[in-house]
């Protein structure tokens, strides 16, 4: 039980002086559950808000990408590629996911609705250079695809690094569609990652139950709270658990203590300006070629070239 990577990590990050754990190990089943319940809470717009978005961008896309190869990072249920799918008829849908069982559900049904389409699904971590098909490799027109502001979750070292790699993978030539969330007032944010019906707290909190119950752990989930904070110098929301009490907790056999009000840094989600993500992009090898965002500037939906 603890010579997992889960185990070795969870501990790692445990023994850290600023506590903190990787957002990925927030979806298991019940997280990736609750994390979809997020998508539909009122306070929560990025999704809604990066829908509306596309539904002003696929004609435009269309035409410039029909028939091209597309290629979706992180590409889970592919829900969203589906509406790309239907607008462009790419001639060939590689959907790039680290979870290889979800992955090949998703392609099978990606080939049930789409009959006519090859879907050629790589079980890979997407945040590394790696070599794609030669149906999408060779194909003249390449189109990556990464929406949802996933980009976020990376710091800006990362997210330049992601950048930079996907370039590798998709080859020079390729295209980028990348969703990304952009900075505005912070009680919009705030409330974004704190919302009132409490289900960002059940999602954060849903950490400590996947603990206790994978390595054994002892976390009372009474004694720990859910906090949004906003973190204006990096301009991030970064998600904590904060320990309501001075505590010890036992996790995979070794004794972690907390000091009242210490927290677990569970996730960050990085706010970018047009600019600034121009400028992330740029480094990484990518030209800005067009954006995308709704009436209220609150997301960024960009198309970047090389
Ligand atoms: C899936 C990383 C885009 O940062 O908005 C939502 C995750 N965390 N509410 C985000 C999340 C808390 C989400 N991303």
């Amino acid at each position: 039980m603890t010579d997992t990577e889960f185990a070795r990590e969870v501990l790692a990050g445990l023994r850290q002086k600023q506590k903190a754990l990787s957002p990925k190990w927030l979806y298991d089943q019940r997280g990736s559950e609750l994390f979809e319940e997020i998508t539909a809470v009122p306070e929560y717009y990025p999704t809604r808000t990066e829908d509306g978005i596309f539904d002003e961008a696929l004609p435009d896309l269309a035409e410039r990408f029909s028939g091209a190869a597309v290629a979706e990072f992180g590409s889970g249920s592919s829900r969203k590629s589906v509406r790309l799918i239907e607008a462009i008829s790419p001639s060939v849908y590689v959907p790039i996911d680290i979870a290889a069982a979800f992955l090949e559900e998703a392609a099978d049904g990606l080939r049930t609705r789409f009959l006519a389409l090859e879907v050629v699904p790589q079980a890979a971590d997407f945040t590394k250079a790696t070599t794609l098909p030669s149906a999408f490799s060779e194909a003249s027109s390449r189109l990556g695809f990464f929406p949802g502001s996933t980009i976020g979750n990376f710091d800006t070292g990362g997210a330049e690094d992601f950048l930079r790699e996907s370039l590798k993978t998709l080859g020079t030539g390729a295209a980028f569609l990348v969703g990304a969330d952009l900075v505005k007032d912070e009680s919009v944010l705030r409330a974004a990652y704190d919302d009132a019906g409490g289900v960002t707290a059940a999602f954060n909190l849903n950490l400590l139950t996947r603990i206790n119950r994978e390595l054994g752990a002892d976390f009372d989930l009474m004694h720990f709270r859910h906090e949004a904070r906003w973190n204006a110098q990096r301009e991030r929301i970064e998600m904590h658990l904060v320990s309501a009490l001075p505590q010890t907790v036992t996790v995979a056999g070794e004794e972690i203590a907390f000091a009242e009000g210490e927290t677990i840094h569970t996730e960050n989600s990085h706010k970018y300006t047009v600019d600034g993500f121009e400028a992330l992009a740029g480094r990484a090898g990518w030209r800005l070629d067009r954006m995308w965002t709704d009436e209220k500037d609150w997301f960024g939906v960009f198309l970047l070239t090389s």
